[in-house]
């Protein structure tokens, strides 16, 4: 057998990478049986319940929980570090008011990169904290600029993403829901989104780190990543097809027609979880309790009637996108706001698995099948002594 086809008789078939484990990581268990998803050893309903973002960005970056102090001073850090730098907030204001945000931030990550590329000494952990404060900073300045016409609000508030977000959104907020419980469900779907294992955007971050590259580099290419609805843009597809519905009969019928066309549900479905997301359940509760402060009659009751036909149809159960984003719209995030929600989150991710990767690094660098066509005798297009 040739050294080639032999190579390739030992490489596993696997479409997508399904199933292929493609490196250690000690940051997060997903799917693991027993274990369910935690971050850095602590269950993700603990998380969801008894901590904050920050404290869980810390415990990702840094492996362990912070103290007290550490936890107030990290969010008096992080609300020093959304100040941008002239250029970036210049360039900001150019990119029109009818670009997706997500590319906004793609944008904005690698314009942060030209003007304070990483400096020869610093462990990462510098730049994480930057970029991560960076984020919403950069979401908020163009968003404002064009509702607005100010810059956002960068001292108000206790220092912390979720209030940040809701302070510069929603500005003098009253009435139901409360300005306290939009917060902490921002907070907690923060949480929620944090980090995942080997997912696609997190595993193009590190796979940018593995050539050496450069922090910047690695989050904008995973925000770029994490823009398709079969990752990250699932939550802005699950909000408008559930707003497709009137009523949970049409939901029904609806969407068992589309089943029937073989057409993909966004909000459903996961590559590791075989039974239920176990983020699902937490966020599906803040949905509901949400409709209800808000007075709603009709989009809870037909995702429910969704989830339902789901499940009986094709075993198939919500992902956090689904409840996610109705959580997000009844906190008054607008929808194209909702996959750049993912990405103020999974930055804490990204950060860590760019430092374990430098920690341990080798290329990445996988082979593929070859399927082309046989070798081909080349014949020149013109006569060789007309190259001359
Ligand atoms: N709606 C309808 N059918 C779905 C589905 C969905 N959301 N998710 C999976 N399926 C079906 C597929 O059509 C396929 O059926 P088949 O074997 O009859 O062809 C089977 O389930 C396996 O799906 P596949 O797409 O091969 O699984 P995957 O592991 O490659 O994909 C996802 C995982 C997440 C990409 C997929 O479930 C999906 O596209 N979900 C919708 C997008 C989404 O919510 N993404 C966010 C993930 S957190």
């Amino acid at each position: 057998m040739a050294e080639i086809e032999k190579r390739f008789a030992k490489a596993k078939k696997s479409g997508g990478l399904a199933g292929i484990v493609a490196g250690d990581s000690a940051i997060c268990t997903c799917g693991i049986e027993g274990r369910g998803l935690s971050y850095r050893g602590y269950a993700i309903e603990d998380l969801a319940k008894h901590s904050t973002f920050e404290e869980v960005a810390w415990l990702l970056l840094r492996g362990e929980r912070p103290s007290p102090s550490e936890l107030v001073d990290y969010r008096k850090k992080l609300a020093s570090h959304r100040t941008l730098p002239p250029t970036l907030t210049r360039t900001l204001e150019m990119i029109p008011a009818t670009a997706h945000p997500m590319d906004v931030l793609r944008t904005g990550v690698s314009v942060l990169g030209t003007v304070e590329p990483e400096m020869d000494g610093n462990d990462g952990l510098e730049t994480a904290d930057r970029i991560l404060a960076a984020v919403p900073a950069i979401l908020l300045h163009w968003v404002r600029y064009h509702r607005d016409g100010s810059p956002p609000d960068l001292v108000s508030g206790d220092g912390s993403t979720a209030e940040f977000f809701v302070n510069n959104f929603h500005g003098g907020q009253s009435g139901r829901p409360t300005r306290e419980e939009v917060t902490r469900c921002i907070d907690v779907s923060l949480i929620l989104y944090a980090e995942h294992e080997f997912n696609a955007s997190t595993f193009t971050a590190r796979i940018i780190t593995s050539t050496l590259s450069d922090f910047h580099s690695a989050i904008a290419g995973a925000i770029g990543a994490l823009r398709g609805p079969l990752h990250g843009g699932a939550n802005e597809a699950a909000m408008y097809l559930i707003s497709e519905f009137e009523d949970p009969e049409s939901a029904e019928s609806g969407i068992r027609a589309k089943l029937d066309k073989k057409a993909k549900i966004m909000g459903f479905g996961h590559r590791i979880y075989t039974e239920s997301d176990p983020r699902s359940g937490v966020i599906k509760e803040w949905a509901k309790n949400l409709s209800v402060s808000v007075g709603d009659s009709r989009l809870y009751p037909v995702a429910e009637r969704i989830e339902s036909v789901m499940w009986n149809g094709k075993r198939l159960f919500p992902n956090l996108d689904f409840y996610g984003a109705l959580a997000y719209h009844f906190s008054g995030v607008p929808t194209e706001l909702f996959t750049p929600m993912f990405v103020m989150a999974r930055t804490a991710g990204w950060s860590a698995h760019v430092l374990e990767q430098r920690s341990n690094n080798r290329l990445i660098r996988p082979v593929s099948r070859y399927t082309g066509p046989e070798h081909r005798e080349f014949v020149p297009l013109v006569p060789e002594d007309e190259y001359t």
